[in-house]
């Protein structure tokens, strides 16, 4: 994953628009940063968090069979004995240049790489788990291990969760947070990072349902991305093949994007079958089953694991929505963002600095402010800050002119098609309250509207 594939946006602009209007910033940068690590700036923030919010609801708040976790970072060192990343990070590594996939040097039989015939990395013994320790004293004995995956989290706590929940198979445990992994080859900028965010769901199911349950998950997963506005042919199912699966894994499925540096995983879903809780029953001692109250059995259930990556997520939905078009001032950036997960959803711009316009505008700023995130912008030309807004991807500006202030309404300018309607300000909130949700423009509240170049 080198190349920039042709039509999409050069990754190198997507890092400076990311810079520049303070989405994305290379981790402590004035001592010369840090490899694979990155800042999220103010709107950064905000789409992150968009993301994420637009994750939970999807996972959590609109089923009835999910709840939620969040399981803290530092967790005992034999967890990761149990779930095989102590032992299975341990061996002489050597990476693929080309697909990046890491191999057990003695999986190598002509130097090449299995998966794609790729050039080599030299061998090394790498662990990719950072190490640190608990308490004063730096021995053996206090060695823990930043989290290399959040899944183990949930394993360990099924039985709590269980227990304080009274949950009845299937049903499935959320949770996002940050995991750590000292990856060998990084670059590409938030695509591979040593410290980035998950979102990952184990979905507990009677053995014999996985199969069903395996691919409910890969199509509800599959479509969260299009329904978020990713382009249905910049996404593609990848089945992995017998000899790239995971040593815990029956089958898996990855969700791939058309990034600009080529096809590549976004999101793994997994049938990781009963293998993490029959492994945390043997290490830790501890019974991990679940009562059957129909079959007055105990059984191990089988585990679906949707797993994505936030920062991949907000990569692919800025490379998804970035848009360029020409016009008589230039060129027009456009991130067209799903409104969701815009990081501002809307701009109050009264059309001129003069002071009387300003009471008014305040006016409406604060009222909207109470709602959503919004900037109020009095710089420049009108056209120049309707520009400033389209490159940040915020779905609406507010116009405040010379009369509004004779009958108190204002325009509403939308971001892709440019179009505008006029609006009282009593029913802005709710105007735009729908807009948001996409009820289409053409829909006007009492006492409003169309204006300038309306079709
Ligand atoms: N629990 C399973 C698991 O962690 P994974 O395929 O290693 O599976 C899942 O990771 C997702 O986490 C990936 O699809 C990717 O989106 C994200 N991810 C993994 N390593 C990453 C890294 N170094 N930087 C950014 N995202 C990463």
């Amino acid at each position: 994953m080198t190349e920039q594939v042709p039509g999409k946006v050069d990754m190198d602009k997507l890092v400076s628009l990311c810079k520049r209007r303070g989405f994305i910033f290379p981790s402590s940068e004035i001592y010369g940063g840090l490899g694979a690590c990155y800042d999220y700036g103010p709107l950064g923030v905000e789409l992150k968090n968009n993301v994420k919010k637009a994750w939970w609801k999807a996972a959590v708040q609109d089923r009835d069979d999910m709840v939620g976790l969040d399981a803290s970072i530092l967790m005992h060192p034999q967890t990761w004995v149990a779930s095989g990343h102590v032992q299975g990070f341990a061996d002489p590594l050597v990476e693929c240049k080309q697909c990046h996939q890491r191999w057990r040097t003695d999986h190598i039989k002509d130097g090449r790489c299995p998966a794609c015939g790729g050039e080599l990395t030299e061998p090394r013994m790498f662990n990719l788990m950072f190490k640190t320790f608990v308490g004063p004293v730096e021995d053996e004995a206090s060695v823990v291990y930043l989290r290399p995956e959040t899944a183990q989290g949930i394993f360990v706590n099924f039985q709590n969760v269980l227990n304080s929940t009274r949950r009845k198979l299937p049903f499935g445990i959320a949770q996002t947070g940050k995991s750590f992994r000292n990856e060998i080859t990084t670059g590409n900028f938030i695509f591979r990072m040593r410290e980035f965010e998950q979102m990952e769901i184990e979905y507990f199911v009677k053995p014999g349902t996985d199969e069903q349950w395996f691919k409910h998950w890969v199509e509800q997963r599959f479509n969260w991305y299009s329904n978020l506005g990713i382009k249905k042919e910049n996404l593609r199912l990848r089945q992995h093949t017998k000899d790239e699966l995971a040593h815990y894994a029956r089958d898996c499925y990855d969700i791939e994007y058309l990034f600009p540096i080529g096809w590549s995983e976004l999101e793994g879903i997994a049938n990781r079958t009963d293998f993490d809780l029959k492994q945390h029953s043997k290490y830790s001692g501890k019974d991990m089953s679940y009562f059957d109250e129909e079959t007055k059995e105990h059984i191990m259930p089988y585990v679906i694991e949707p797993s994505a990556g936030v920062d991949r997520s907000v990569l692919a939905f800025l490379a998804d929505s970035y848009d360029e078009e020409k016009d008589k001032e230039g060129l027009r950036v456009i991130l067209r963002l799903h409104y969701a997960l815009a990081p501002i959803k809307a701009a109050v711009l009264p059309l001129s600095r003069n002071e009387k316009l300003l009471p008014l505008s305040k006016e409406v700023y604060d009222i909207l402010r109470s709602c959503w995130m919004v900037q109020y912008d009095d710089a420049q030309s009108i056209g120049r800050r309707y520009r400033r807004q389209d490159e940040i991807g915020t779905p609406f500006c507010i116009t405040i002119d010379f009369q509004s202030l004779e009958d108190r309404q204002v325009t509403i300018r939308e971001r892709d098609k440019m179009r505008q309607i006029r609006v009282p300000i009593e029913s802005l909130i709710s105007t735009l309250d729908a807009k948001l949700n996409y009820e289409p423009l053409e829909v006007l509240p009492p006492g409003g509207k169309k204006w300038l170049g309306f079709e």
